[in-house]
């Protein structure tokens, strides 16, 4: 197809019926109105009839706490970075101290994660702690959300951000943890965003219920220019707009990546898709922001087949959050997909190895600018031993290639409003709070229930990268009866039955949850004193910055982003945030783990101390954010 006929598009016809979502859609719509309508207008029509025109904020975050109980002064501590002058806003809605008796085990209003490895099997509900004044829980109220503070003092910028996974709707990491975090910090630093995202099949309902159709046409992809259905769904949510690219053929399956046979086709259809739906709304941005393998023909469909048309004044940045993935299959393959032509399957774009056709290396080719996240991991890429291959091909675009660390967003991750906590607590009360939801947790576990046991966590995918063998070679020497580990998981199987294996070794002091489970994930955040990210490679991380922010001490090895964000902790002069080591050796990660250990046993007073500094820290969005506008200006 030609780059105009993408602009231009027909909307009569759709070639590849989205026959599944659209029975669910049509499921709201009267029968006399879906009657007659082909599946794209059913879709069409059931938002009219539900009468949809703007989505709504989730119910949840309509409902955010505020502070309002601040509780005394944190117990004979030494709390010396208290931040006592903490704006109290209006309260709205307290902060428990206990879980009160009658409450549901999980908000109705609760943003589902959609679990990609596996189902989570029936977690063991936690029993209510007994005994503690039930603290009354206002009622959710229905309070809108408060407007984004926005900072005007740089020109406005408008953004499309192209990804393949955002929380809530979908995430198996941290890149879906950023697709959300990011658009809404840079709201703030007055940029006008639009995510465009894959329409899955598994994004829950109460999101695709809440999606307004905004059109629909056909674009040819391939080699042979054949046609597909582009529909696109949209949902605008904190000022925010989020467009969702429909097609039944490509985004039918429970799980956004399934192999690279599905995932090449899938995501060479999305790149495209997504340009030509720019064009369809008229929509030109000042800048196309990319993320990952999968949106990275994004800027080589811009400069080849979309160069003639309105959009390609916009500047494109592909960001890397992961090189281990980059989207390789051989060039008839990818040639005959992307249908795009034949001199971008040259060496210093689209080929490598000779025979194959890289995606990534391609996008990174095209893009004006490339960003990763972490300053370290920008330098460790350009290396043999972290450069995937692509050392080389990185070092030559150096000059546009930059290093911007993550942040986390600091409204769904706070101790103090976390619905999903036990118990709430801020830097004042950590200490002793901290503990009840230890205690919490060991229940729920059916660990040894004792707030004077060591708990490390563990929350990651089960993969090579988390440096999971490490930890699995020194987990004896670790269990000192002292000390309980708790890990929650998914990935392969050798880790999975490894864990599985210590759990029943070490029964009542290591708990394995093989699953994916967003609550869970906050109770270990609030539960465990420290949490391991051993990695092989860590291009950021986003587990030890929730960790600290929730005063979990973390144990990280120095690599990309771990070694951006946790100063390790400096006997001498009492400073720090965490406990670190350098060389991949399992004998340096018990070291590690030992001197957490040792002081955590032998010297409270500081170990209190770097939780409250941890709490302290600044891993919000805010400076990051800030450094990506920036970026976008140099551009325009
Ligand atoms: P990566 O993107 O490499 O997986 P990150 O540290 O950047 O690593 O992000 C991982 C994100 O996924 C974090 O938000 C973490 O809390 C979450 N997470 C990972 N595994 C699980 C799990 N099994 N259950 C719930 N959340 C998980
Ligand atoms: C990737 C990386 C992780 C990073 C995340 C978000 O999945 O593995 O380190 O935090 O992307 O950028």
């Amino acid at each position: 197809m030609s780059a105009s006929k993408a602009e231009k598009p027909s909307t009569k016809k759709k070639t590849a019926p989205a026959a599944a979502s659209d029975e669910i859609i049509a499921e709201a719509v009267p029968a006399a109105k879906a009657k007659k309508a082909t599946p794209a207008k059913k879709a069409r029509t059931a938002k009219t009839a539900s009468g949809a025109v703007k989505a709504d904020k989730p119910a949840k975050e309509k409902a955010a706490a505020t502070k309002d109980d601040k509780p005394a002064k944190a117990k004979a501590a030494p709390a010396k970075k208290a931040k006592a002058e903490k704006a109290e806003p209006a309260p709205v809605k307290k902060p428990r101290t206990r879980k009160p008796k009658a409450a549901p085990a999980e908000p109705a209003e609760e943003a589902p994660i959609v679990p990609v490895a596996e189902e989570a099997p029936a977690a063991p509900v936690a029993e209510e702690i007994p005994a503690a004044p039930a603290v009354e829980e206002a009622p959710a109220e229905e309070t809108p959300a408060p407007e984004p503070v926005i900072d005007y003092s740089t020109p406005r910028r408008s953004v499309a951000f192209i990804g393949s996974e955002c929380y809530p709707f979908v995430k198996t990491g941290g890149l879906g943890d950023v697709m959300y975090a990011l658009p809404r910090a840079l709201v703030k630093q007055n940029c006008d965003v639009k995510v465009i995202l894959p329409r899955y099949k598994c994004i829950p309902w109460e999101y695709q219920e809440k999606m307004v159709y905004r059109g629909a046409f056909d674009m040819d992809l391939c080699a042979d220019g054949k046609s597909y259905y582009v529909g696109i769904m949209e949902y605008v949510w904190d000022g925010v707009v989020y467009d969702f690219i429909d097609n039944d053929e490509f985004f039918s399956w429970g799980k956004p990546y399934t192999d690279l046979v599905e995932d090449i086709p899938k995501f060479c259809y999305f790149a495209k898709a997504a340009l030509a739906a720019l064009n369809f709304l008229d929509w030109t941005p000042d800048i196309i922001h990319c993320h990952d393998w999968q949106a990275a023909l994004v800027p080589v469909y811009l400069r080849t087949l979309f160069a003639d048309t309105k959009l390609a004044r916009a500047r494109t940045i592909l960001t890397i959050h992961n090189l281990k993935f980059q989207g390789i299959y051989s060039i008839p393959h990818i040639k005959y997909w992307s249908g795009l032509p034949d001199y971008v399957f040259n060496k210093d774009a689209l080929t490598t190895n000779w025979v194959d056709a890289n995606m990534f290396k391609g996008g990174l080719t095209y893009a004006n600018a490339i960003t990763t996240v972490s300053p370290t991991y920008a330098w460790e890429i350009q290396t043999p031993e972290y450069g995937e291959t692509l050392d080389a091909h990185l070092r030559y675009h150096a000059g546009k290639l930059r290093g911007i660390v993550n942040g986390i967003d600091c409204e769904t991750w706070d101790p103090w409003t976390d619905q999903r906590l036990p118990v709430n607590y801020d830097i004042t009360n950590v200490l002793d709070r901290k503990k009840e939801n230890k205690r919490a947790l060991q229940e729920e576990l059916g660990l040894e229930q004792d707030d004077g046991k060591f708990v490390l966590g563990l929350i990651s995918r089960l993969t090579d990268q988390k440096g999971l063998d490490l930890l699995n070679a020194i987990i004896p020497q670790i269990m000192d009866g002292n000390t309980q580990l708790v890990v929650l998981g998914t990935g392969d199987k050798v880790y999975e039955d490894s864990f599985r294996y210590y759990e029943n070794a070490y029964k009542g002091a290591v708990c394995s949850n093989i699953m994916y489970d967003e609550t869970r994930a906050h109770h270990i955040y609030a539960g465990a004193d420290a949490l391991l990210v051993p990695s092989r490679f860590e291009p950021c991380g986003l587990t030890q910055l929730t960790a600290m922010r929730y005063g979990t001490v973390p144990i990280v090895r120095e690599t990309g982003g771990l070694k951006d964000t946790v100063e390790p902790y400096n006997v001498y002069t009492n400073t720090g945030n965490g406990f670190t080591f350098d060389r991949y050796d399992a004998g340096l990660l018990l070291d590690a783990v030992n001197r957490a250990k040792t002081l955590y046993f032998t010297n409270r007073w500081c170990w209190d101390e770097m939780v409250q500094r941890d709490m302290d820290k600044d891993v919000s969005w805010e400076r990051s954010a800030e450094q990506y506008k920036y970026l976008y200006l140099e551009l325009t």
